[in-house]
């Protein structure tokens, strides 16, 4: 069993009743989140990429909770460098961590830290947690591995990014999920900010047309799986 609660943007804390992981955790500053750092009591935080929508709170949520920061390796340096604890890895890497494994994929994006430094590549994450697996795909355009990463594991749950301008729009999101063929998807990545707005339930519609279910999450909404 595991538990998603969606906490707005491309925020995901998944919790097995055992362990919390909770993914690019972007909540001070973000228009849309309803909680902040300090209600996050994750002890593992993993992370996307540096962009400051998906970096986030992640140092200041692994220092509060002795928690760890997995992400890649040069990402995973500059938050060591600023005090946290992090676990290095890299695309086409997985390990297995007390929560359950982690794998990070491609994703076409860029890294950049707030400050401007490069972050080494941008990556989708697959989390095998509370027996199911949750593919994360970070902030990325469309690519047809996703067919592969699809065929390597059944994925139950797919978070897909809809809004657009950055990443996939709507379209684009509605063939990632053909190629993977997840039990279902969540939109996300949407509406934070004007650039990037789009209608979920429109997703959510085209996606079901294909035969694949799909959940607009409210924002701190949790469903089982
Ligand atoms: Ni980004
Ligand atoms: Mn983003």
């Amino acid at each position: 069993m595991l538990n998603i609660t969606y906490l707005s943007h491309s925020c995901f804390l998944l919790d097995d009743g055992e362990n919390q992981l909770i993914i690019d955790p972007f909540l001070t500053g973000n228009p849309t989140a309803t909680v902040g750092p300090d209600d996050i009591k994750a002890k593992f935080i993993a992370l996307t990429h540096a962009h400051g929508d998906h970096l986030g709170d992640a140092v200041p949520i692994a220092k509060a909770n002795n928690g760890l920061i997995i992400a890649v390796n040069e990402l995973a340096d500059f938050v060591a460098g600023q005090g946290a604890n992090a676990h290095n890895m890299h695309i086409g890497g997985s390990y297995e961590f007390p929560f359950g494994t982690i794998k990070f994929t491609i994703a076409h994006h860029g890294s950049a830290s707030p400050d401007g430094q490069y972050m080494g590549e941008p990556a989708g994450i697959v989390v095998k947690m509370g027996g199911k697996t949750f593919y994360h795909t970070g902030d990325t355009g469309l690519f047809s591995d996703m067919k592969l990463i699809g065929e390597m594991d059944d994925i139950d749950v797919m978070a897909l990014p809809i809004g657009d301008n950055f990443t996939m729009g709507i379209k684009d999101a509605m063939m990632a999920a053909r190629f993977a063929e997840p039990n279902l998807v969540i939109p996300m990545h949407y509406n934070t900010f004007p650039v990037i707005e789009a209608d979920p339930y429109e997703f959510s519609k085209k996606v079901e047309a294909i035969g694949i279910a799909s959940k607009v999450m409210e924002i701190g909404e949790t469903i089982s799986v």
